[in-house]
């Protein structure tokens, strides 16, 4: 089975890729640019361990330009298609604006005008996020409810679903966009909560704790989501265009910020006021999911904090 991810040196890339090439019979083709957006260090980290693996066949390519890519995909074909390559954050899309519609907007249209030539195409999974919801007032949110990006980055998620679902009436494959609520684990992102705040704190330097922490985030645990993934690779039929990734189990980042300053005896936090980027909760219901996936057990969040934070110390991830 070839399947193709992109976004491979990103977090939830190479943690896919590198579960999928412990199974039998996969081959697996990544595509990054080796972004700068967080460090690049760390992504070369992450595809040097997937390159141990004669499994793996890395290239790097930018999704925005349209001939490297065409090339690419010349005399290629898969089975299965993640499409995980996005300028991600919601915060960073008020910074740079124009880098989200470039990546997310046309570089996903530019992966779709080359994998519709593709003959033995099953699957096209893309990641959404929570973030096209916005901010609601009941939980936990339905795939059916309203979607109401409110920033940037959400509204270029909103662009891929539509797009998708455009499309989906005109291809041979399935299409599936994957609603990701904050994953989380080992190899995660520097840019999110928990590694961020662990830097500041081995770097002492000052954490800003945004809204007062008096926010509440679906954390997921990555290895639920690796299994999940693989198990949807199975699914013969998809009747929706998109589905919640989530635990369903929201965390309150107050808590979380006083447990890991106990844990770490972290002195430096600053609590602040709202970011307007930032909507209150997130809150996804996973019934959907679940009627697709057999999921036993989502992990417990105090177990897959500790795994997350004793990794990234002993791995020393804070100096990349
Ligand atoms: N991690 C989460 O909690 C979360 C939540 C919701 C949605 N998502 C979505 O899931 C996907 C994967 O997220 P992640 O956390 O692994 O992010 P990530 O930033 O770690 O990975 C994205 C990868 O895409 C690559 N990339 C960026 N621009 C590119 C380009 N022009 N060409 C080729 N590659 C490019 C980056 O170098 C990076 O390695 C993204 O689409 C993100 O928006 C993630």
């Amino acid at each position: 089975m070839k399947i193709l991810i992109t976004g491979v040196a990103g977090f939830i890339g190479f943690s896919f890729a590198n579960y999928l090439l412990k199974k039998k019979k996969i081959k697996i083709y990544g595509i990054d640019n080796y972004d700068n957006y967080y460090s690049v260090k760390f992504k070369h980290l992450r595809i040097k361990k997937l390159k141990a693996n004669k499994n793996f066949v890395f290239n790097k390519i930018d999704i925005t330009k349209k001939k490297d890519l065409s090339n690419y995909f010349k005399k290629k074909d898969f089975d299965y298609i993640f499409h995980f390559a996005a300028q991600a954050g919601v915060r960073y899309s008020l910074i740079n604006p124009k880098k989200y519609f470039k990546v997310n907007k046309v570089g996903f249209e530019n992966i779709f005008s080359n994998i519709i030539k593709l003959k033995k195409l099953k699957t096209f999974f893309y990641a959404s996020s929570s973030s096209v919801y916005g901010s609601k007032k009941k939980f936990p949110t339905f795939e059916s409810s309203s979607l109401s990006p409110q920033s940037i980055y959400a509204k270029t998620k909103v662009l891929n679903e539509k797009f998708a679902n455009k499309m989906s009436n005109k291809v041979n494959f399935k299409i599936l966009g994957l609603r990701f609520f904050t994953v989380y684990g080992e190899w995660g992102r520097p840019d999110m909560f928990i590694f961020k705040m662990l830097k500041s704190h081995k770097n002492n330097k000052i954490f800003y704790l945004n809204n007062f922490g008096n926010h509440q985030r679906d954390f997921t645990y990555i290895q639920d989501i690796l299994i999940i993934l693989f198990k949807l690779i199975k699914i013969k039929k998809f009747n929706h265009k998109a589905i919640n990734i989530c635990s369903s189990k929201p965390i309150n980042i107050k808590k979380l910020s006083d447990y890991l300053k106990k844990k770490l005896n972290m002195k430096r936090i600053k609590s602040i006021k709202k970011n307007s980027y930032d909507v209150n909760t997130t809150h996804g219901s996973n019934l959907l999911l679940k009627k697709y996936v057999k999921v036993k057990k989502f992990t417990n969040f105090k177990k897959g904090l500790n795994n997350t934070v004793n990794w990234y110390l002993k791995n020393k991830i804070y100096k990349l």
